[in-house]
């Protein structure tokens, strides 16, 4: 039996607070910026936008701070997806990029193992293309 008391969303920022999240969402999109498949569907003119956005979603969803939610208003994850290609191919580099970010990170493999569960489902979820 896991004997392990389960981190909770909440606890996420909690733990490793904005800089967690601002030092995540910096190591993945220096590689989006790069990569061949994901780069081009992100606006050029506005990388740092991008960046902020993620990460306030990222900040709220896990208990910090509600700035997605005042700036940008309900998720809406799916809709705000419909204009990209997410296919296998998209979502693997997705989470591929994200996993090589949590690498440059101090964050705590734990947190690492919650959130990259989320993500997995989240894009999984998303898939929006048939292969
Ligand atoms: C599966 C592959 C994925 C692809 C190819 C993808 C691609 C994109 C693109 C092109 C944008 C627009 C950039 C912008 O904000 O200007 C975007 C926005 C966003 N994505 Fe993703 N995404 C993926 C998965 C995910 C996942 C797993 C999450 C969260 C867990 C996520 C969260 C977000 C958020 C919060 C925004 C900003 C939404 C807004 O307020 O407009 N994405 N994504």
């Amino acid at each position: 039996m896991d004997t392990d008391t389960p981190i909770e969303d909440v606890d996420v920022f909690a733990q490793i607070g904005e800089e967690g999240f601002r030092d995540l969402t910096a190591a993945f999109y220096k590689r989006v910026k790069q990569d061949d498949i994901l780069g081009p569907m992100y606006p050029d003119n506005d990388w740092e936008g991008a960046e902020e956005r993620l990460r306030d979603f990222l900040v709220f969803r896990f208990g910090g701070p509600r700035r997605y939610l005042e700036k940008r208003g309900h998720p809406r994850m799916r809709r705000r997806h419909m204009p990209y290609v997410l296919n296998s191919k998209s979502r693997d580099r997705w989470l591929l990029l994200m996993g090589e970010a949590f690498e440059e990170t101090d964050i705590p493999p734990p947190i690492r193992q919650h959130l990259f569960a989320f993500f997995t489902k989240v894009a999984h979820f998303l898939q929006n293309h048939p292969d």
